[in-house]
């Protein structure tokens, strides 16, 4: 099953009865059998004219990236590689929550499909079993002006999805940290969880451009993996160790550190549990 051909049709037939019919109006589809990486494929279709939500999915993708200017590795026609591309009218500054939301989202449908033990890793990673089961790796497109009394289209936002539903040990050579898969827990249709999949991420993100991210924090703080937990964040050369004591309203980590509590903001960090002495 987690190896069927992607489907436009399931794909859409699924999201249509996962979000609202004015969001589903505006969601142009693209299926790719190959593709460089769909993220680079939609921060391209948004410089197009129109509101329309850009979604795109890929068998493989040959040129796959992941945070910290990482490759994603994206064998054929076995996971899920998709991004969702839109406009948001809201400052840049509030966006930082966005890809906490969608890690919420991911966690839900995957317990909604009965994986129980799955949850989050700050700021965006999906752990499954102590490994590293998908990332979000969210992109920013920086408002362009309005022309006269028209306001322009807001900030363009790509977010980018991966999730292993089955790896081969060859496939999983390159990944240079513990990683998991979905088929060691379930056997499911890639369209169906594609479909549940944006179909969470667009409810929740009309949710977020309404209410921000607090409506979220709970959640969050339900499928934290490490809530009360010593951790180290990597900041460029630096390294803070504190607890990890959940995040804020705009979903910046909080550390409770010898000198204090500090706020990280999830740019160009990464988090990790300490060495033991
Ligand atoms: C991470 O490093 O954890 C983020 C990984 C994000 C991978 C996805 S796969 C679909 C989309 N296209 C890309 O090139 N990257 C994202």
């Amino acid at each position: 099953m987690s190896d069927e051909a992607l489907e436009s049709e399931v794909i859409l037939a699924t999201l249509k009865s996962r979000c609202s019919e004015a969001c589903f109006g505006l969601v142009e589809l693209e299926v790719h059998n190959s593709i460089g990486s769909t993220n680079t494929h939609v921060t391209a279709k948004l410089e197009e004219p129109g509101n329309q939500i850009h979604l795109c999915l890929a068998e493989t993708q040959t040129a796959g990236r992941g945070r910290r200017g990482r490759r994603w590795v994206s064998p054929y026609g076995k996971n899920i590689y998709m991004s969702i591309g839109l406009f948001l009218r809201l400052p840049m500054a509030e966006l930082g929550g966005l890809s906490l939301v969608s890690g919420i989202c991911i966690v839900e449908v995957l317990r909604r499909f009965g994986v129980k033990d799955v949850g989050l890793k700050w700021p965006n990673d999906i752990l499954l079993a102590g490994g590293k089961l998908g990332g979000l790796l969210v992109e920013l497109r920086p408002p362009e002006p309005g022309v006269g009394n028209e306001a322009g289209r807001g900030v363009g936002v790509v977010i980018g999805l991966g999730i292993n539903l089955s790896l081969s040990p060859e496939d999983a050579s390159p990944i240079e940290q513990s990683w998991s898969q979905l088929s060691s827990r379930l056997e499911v249709s890639r369209n169906q969880l594609a479909g549940e999949l944006a179909g969470e991420i667009l409810t929740a993100i009309e949710r977020f451009a309404s209410a921000g991210f607090a409506p979220f924090m709970a959640l969050w703080h339900e499928y934290n993996l490490f809530a009360g937990r010593e951790v180290e964040v990597l900041r460029g050369d630096e390294r803070i160790r504190g607890i990890d004591s959940g995040v804020n309203d705009r979903g910046n980590l909080i550390l409770d550190t010898e000198t204090g509590l500090v706020e990280c903001h999830s740019g160009e960090v990464s988090l990790r549990v300490p060495d033991t002495p």
